[in-house]
């Protein structure tokens, strides 16, 4: 059985919707275990026949953690090792997600799983140390690092920039960072599938959807489609802008685009482009009449 942890955050539904979908034996938690502390944990596994587990929780909240350092690192780093540790005593296997915030964003290619992590930001960095905390306790492990999520219901840019579009009538948006918008859909996929293919290739993996672009370009596809399907009622004009003059607490990498190549070399994973995800996500929102 699959121990699925943050089972009811944005990715985790999503996860856990898979696993339901595919028969897969599974049971999840989220807040009502808190990962930080052992006591809870403990008392929670006492009973708990899990062969695998799978971490979708986490702090994310990428500007509040640089006021919230301690708790972003008690629930990144010290509650992925308490996992690590758990996963470890029962022999079973642990993947764990991390972030495109363990890079600096000065590579000019596609950051690969070896490069050299240095983080930019309070969350970055606690992700990094929750991977140490994992490769460390857990030899059964895999990292899978993934970036710019959106999906059903989280706080995300496709939800925030589509509120923002409906209620004015232009808007900037920063045009100097370069990533891949990645459907919470599309990861869960790959997730199921490493798990199936029983392969035991433990290690660190880049997921997200193929393609990348800036987050400008995104939402000027987000605002074409919105128009397009009728979530949009009217324009709204969108502008370019330089991050120095966006000041948000945290620093963000220019440039997180990862490369896929090892994850879909070792899996055999077909990665759809990130345009065509984006429309299906846009298609589900019409069919659940969920308008911005
Ligand atoms: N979102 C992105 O763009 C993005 C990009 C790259 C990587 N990631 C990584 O992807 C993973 C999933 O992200 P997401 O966007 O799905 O995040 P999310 O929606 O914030 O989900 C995380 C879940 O973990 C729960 N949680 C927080 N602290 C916990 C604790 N101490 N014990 C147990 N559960 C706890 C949260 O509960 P509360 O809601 O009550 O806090 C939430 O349900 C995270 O590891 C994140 O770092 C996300």
């Amino acid at each position: 059985m699959i121990w699925l942890v943050g089972a009811s955050g944005m990715l985790g539904r999503e996860v856990s919707e898979i696993f339901r979908a595919s028969g897969i034996d599974w049971i999840g938690s989220d807040r009502e275990v808190d990962i930080t502390s052992r006591p809870a944990l403990s008392e929670y596994i006492q009973n708990l026949q899990f062969n695998w587990i799978v971490n979708c929780a986490g702090y994310t909240a990428v500007d509040k953690a640089e006021t919230e350092g301690n708790l972003a690192y008690a629930i990144n780093a010290e509650g992925a090792k308490n996992l690590a540790e758990l996963a470890a005593a029962r022999d079973a296997p642990l993947l764990h997600i991390s972030t495109d915030y363990v890079f600096d964003g000065k590579s000019t290619r596609p950051y690969r799983e070896e490069d050299h992590a240095a983080p930019l930001n309070v969350y970055g960095t606690t992700k990094f140390a929750g991977e140490l905390m994992v490769r460390e306790n857990c030899s059964r492990s895999y990292i899978i690092r993934t970036a710019w999520l959106y999906g059903q219901g989280g706080t995300n840019f496709v939800d925030t920039i589509l509120k923002l579009m409906s209620e004015r009538e232009n808007l900037q948006v920063v045009s100097d960072q370069r990533g891949s918008p990645t459907w919470v859909r599309d990861l869960a996929a790959a997730i199921a599938a490493i798990i199936r293919s029983g392969k035991d290739l433990y290690g660190t993996y880049h997921y997200t959807s193929a393609g990348d672009t800036t987050w400008y370009e995104y939402a000027r596809e987000i605002h074409r489609l919105a128009r397009a399907k009728g979530l949009l009622a009217r324009d709204c004009i969108i502008n370019p802008i330089e991050s120095a003059l966006f000041p948000s607490k945290a620093r963000r990498p220019a440039f997180s685009i990862l490369s896929k190549e090892k994850i879909v070399r070792t899996f055999g994973l077909e990665i759809p482009d990130w345009r065509k995800s984006l429309a299906r996500f846009m298609e589900e929102r019409v069919q659940r009449g969920s308008a911005a």
